[in-house]
């Protein structure tokens, strides 16, 4: 397999994440939250993240897995939340990698608010609109990008390519 090509320069995205920081703390402001991290894929981007945050949050994990060893999702994600006492009656941002179709970010908020969380959230380091009704908007997000398929800064390819420091498109989409 040749290199991946590279699409955001890790400094671009370091001052990115600053700027989606403020936005949070300003949105919250000073109410406390659950910084909810969608593992493994946005594992990069929340420890980043995080250290830019202000306002104070309390960290949880939320595990999905919707791809697999292709690149292309399958239908229904599957999705471990946290139990019920560590969301109920609170804020909830979810912090995803990528926005692409949004059937995973739907599928957990469905169950935060099941969960009666006080609101739920969505912060995504891509945003890739091409799947999905253009009504659906990311709350926070990094950067738009095209229907690729992009590794790097925690986001892989069947398990590989989450330790590049900048995103990356891959030569060519294997299936
Ligand atoms: P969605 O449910 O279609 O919005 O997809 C969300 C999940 O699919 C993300 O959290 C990623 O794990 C994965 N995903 C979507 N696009 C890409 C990509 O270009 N590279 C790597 N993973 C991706
Ligand atoms: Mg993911």
């Amino acid at each position: 397999m040749s290199v991946p090509t590279i699409l955001l320069q890790a400094r671009q995205i370091e001052a990115r994440v600053v700027q989606i920081a403020k936005d949070i703390d300003k949105h919250y402001d000073g109410e406390e939250f659950v910084l909810l991290v969608v593992l493994k894929g946005a594992v990069v981007f929340a420890a980043d993240l995080m250290r830019q945050i202000r306002t104070p949050f309390q960290l949880e994990f939320a595990q999905s897995r919707s791809y697999g060893n292709s690149t292309s999702p399958e239908h229904t994600p599957s999705i471990l939340v946290p139990e019920l006492e560590k969301v109920s009656d609170k804020h909830v941002l979810v912090v995803d990698d990528i926005l692409d179709t949004g059937a995973t970010y739907l599928a957990l908020k469905d169950e935060l608010l099941e969960r009666e969380a006080l609101s739920v959230r969505g912060c995504f380091l891509l945003d890739k609109p091409a799947r999905r009704d253009p009504l659906f908007k990311p709350d926070f997000f990094g950067f738009q990008i095209q229907d690729i398929f992009v590794v790097g800064y925690g986001l892989d390819h069947a398990e590989r390519f989450r330790n590049l420091p900048h995103i990356a498109q891959l030569p060519d989409t294997p299936e």
